[in-house]
């Protein structure tokens, strides 16, 4: 258990840790790829730790190094696009893992893989890439079809053209790889534009992958050959200290090597809609994502609405949304976000349960939330479920609120961001 005091303004500037959506491709593409891959400021925490120990199942060889700067210096060694060797995963809490890894090994034909984690990991759905894996030809089967354990025999692959129910930048990218190995072409068709981190690293890699309006097309090739990897500051994880510096009056943070790249950036535009004032001081481009100084400091808020196109570039900053909107003037809707229940917690329970346990007035919707601005959080104890963002979201909740947070199971923490409570005393001038 770990509390978190009202505190006074945050101050001062910090480099988040690195982008755990491109770590995980990163390892992934790196394993794919022919020869040495070097991945710089590839992000240290569990879920990414994951994807390297399942790189090295399938039979890559790491040399993994920290230089004390944040991320890992990690040299891959691929197993080339065809090469992955039978194993039994742990994916741990990775559910970018547990949707990803499947789409590459399902096209080596003659191998066995299974896929498993942890008691969350249990409980996410993998039907969403089994049914458009399996009419690429692959042979999948899971538990009541359609959860963890996951088990993959490789099997040839043929293109095909499929349109996503949901907008899902793991579906996405599980179908992109397995297109990789496909004979012919495969077409993925989105009903809302999601994060595009693996098609502009595919591309960087040499791999033959366009858009084509709503689509994203990819041709198979005969070898991967990604250059080197730098991996930027994980959005998701500045988001906890943009939002703690918007709502502590006096507070101005500089957020150093943020990426920026437009499908993550749906937690800027809903804050500014809502009255901040967010700098980027200056942009620059790492590997193939766009990245930039953040500067924010507080502001009054106002009440805004959130759906649409908006939810999946915001879709794990959505727990911030409903909190920043506590501390708003009037009534702030989320709609659109069901896929929130369905995240490393059903998250609109999960932040509804966390915000009322703190004063907060938050109605739950099949698809989202409904918020009313009280003006502030009383405070009081909230539990993490596990899931990492709620317990991050808990001590932001404290620094902001009047009597302060006690959160339960703060550890969930490190699934992304290991040093957050040091990085987080580290702008309160602890
Ligand atoms: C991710 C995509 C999102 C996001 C998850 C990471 C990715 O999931 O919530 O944390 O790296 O592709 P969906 O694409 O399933 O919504």
């Amino acid at each position: 258990m770990s509390r978190f005091e009202p505190s006074g303004p945050l101050r001062g500037s910090l480099r988040p840790p690195s982008d755990k959506s491109i770590s995980h491709r990163a390892a992934l593409i790196a394993a794919m790829g022919e020869g040495e891959t070097e991945i710089s400021d590839y992000l240290d925490a569990a879920d990414t730790r994951s994807t390297l120990a399942a790189i090295e199942a399938v039979g890559a060889s790491l040399d993994i190094w920290d230089p004390g700067m944040g991320g890992l210096v990690v040299k891959v060694h691929g197993v080339g696009l065809r090469g992955a060797g039978p194993a039994t995963i742990d994916v741990g809490n990775a559910g970018t893992l547990l949707r990803l890894l499947p789409g590459w090994l399902a096209g080596q034909v003659g191998e066995r893989w299974i896929l498993d984690g942890d008691e969350s990991i249990r409980r996410r759905p993998v039907d969403r890439i089994a049914v458009p894996l399996r009419e690429m030809g692959a042979r999948l089967s899971a538990r009541e079809d359609r959860l963890p354990p996951l088990e993959i025999e490789g099997a040839p692959l043929h293109g095909i053209t499929y349109e996503m129910p949901i907008a899902s930048g793991q579906v996405k990218s599980c179908l992109l790889f397995a297109g990789l190995l496909a004979e012919q072409e495969t077409r993925v068709i989105e009903p809302l534009p999601s994060r595009d981190h693996t098609e502009r690293m595919l591309a960087a890699a040499g791999a033959p992958i366009e858009r084509d309006g709503n689509a994203v097309v990819v041709h198979p090739l005969p070898r991967l050959e990604p250059g080197p990897i730098a991996v930027p500051a994980d959005i998701s994880s500045a988001a906890f200290f943009i939002v703690a510096a918007l709502l502590v009056e006096g507070s101005e943070v500089l957020l150093h090597d943020v990426g920026v790249n437009p499908t993550r950036t749906g937690l800027l535009t809903i804050l500014e809609r809502m009255g901040a004032e967010i700098e980027h001081e200056q942009n620059f481009e790492t590997g193939g994502d766009p990245a930039a100084v953040l500067r924010i400091c507080s502001a009054p808020l106002q009440a805004t609405e959130v759906g649409g196109a908006e939810i999946p570039l915001a879709i794990d900053e959505l727990p911030l949304v409903a909190l920043a909107a506590c501390f708003a003037e009037g009534t702030t809707t989320i709609r659109d976000a069901e896929e929130l229940r369905r995240k490393e917690s059903d998250r609109i329970e999960t932040v509804t349960a966390a915000l009322n346990a703190l004063g907060g007035k938050v109605e739950p919707t099949a698809d989202g939330l409904v918020i009313e601005g009280t003006g502030g959080l009383r405070g009081g104890t909230i539990d993490s479920h596990g899931d990492h963002r709620i317990a991050m979201l808990g001590a932001v909740a404290g620094l902001a609120s009047k009597e302060g947070v006690e959160v339960r199971g703060m550890d969930a923490a490190a699934v992304s961001y290991p040093g957050f409570e040091r990085d987080l005393g580290s702008l309160l001038g602890g």
